[in-house]
């Protein structure tokens, strides 16, 4: 196990002084399309991997975003913490751990953790319709849905911008090998 680096210290105390607001899970995650366009969405934030620091969210197998990611992994997350006034910029690589995959592991750690209400939302929502018609309620806590997809996001560059501060502070952070190595930033917007 990498040991825990220090912009996921950082994050983690944000986001556990956060926690009166409803929306400090939401992040924004950027992909790149076929054509080499951007796309950006909001996201829900659940959890860090714990054996190499991996950002977690899931997603409906079915969605364009999946698309996007099987055929370019790269991938930007903008974070921002309303009380802290705090922005994370994380760029790094995405990867999609769907049926096929070889990690059910983490898809259901991930699915366990969901509400019942969550869960529902899932099934519901799911562009696979039939699997998701094919889903009996009554087996939601026990079975992963097939289309049930993990999102891995794994950084290799993160910058913290601090708004309470003038100059606003900054940090930034780099995967070198294996080790983060904090950047020398000037000061700048
Ligand atoms: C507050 C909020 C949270 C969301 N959380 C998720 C999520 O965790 N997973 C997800 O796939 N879509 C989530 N969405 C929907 C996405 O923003 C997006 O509309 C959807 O996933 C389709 O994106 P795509 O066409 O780029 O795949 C959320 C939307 C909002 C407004």
């Amino acid at each position: 196990m990498i040991e825990v680096p220090e912009w996921r210290l950082s994050l983690e105390v944000t986001l556990k002084n956060e926690t009166n607001t409803h929306t400090a899970t939401y992040c924004q995650l950027a992909s790149v399309d076929s054509g080499g366009h951007p796309r950006v969405r909001t996201m829900v934030w659940r959890g860090f991997d714990e054996s190499d620091h991996g950002i977690l969210m899931c997603t409906d197998a079915g969605s364009a975003k999946r698309f996007e990611f099987n055929q370019d992994s790269r991938a930007e997350i903008a974070w921002y913490f309303v009380d802290a006034r705090q922005q994370f910029r994380l760029s790094g690589f995405v990867e999609c751990l769907s049926i096929n995959g070889d990690d059910l592991n983490l898809r259901e750690q991930l699915w366990s953790k969901l509400s019942a209400g969550a869960k529902k939302s899932f099934v519901d929502n799911s562009m696979l319709k039939k699997t998701a018609k094919d889903f009996k309620f009554e087996t939601y806590g026990d079975v992963v849905p097939e289309f049930f997809t993990v999102i891995k996001f794994q950084p290799v560059f993160v910058k913290k911008l601090d708004l309470r501060s003038e100059p606003h502070g900054q940090q930034a952070w780099q995967l070198t090998g294996l080790d983060w190595v904090k950047k020398r930033l000037v000061p700048s917007l």
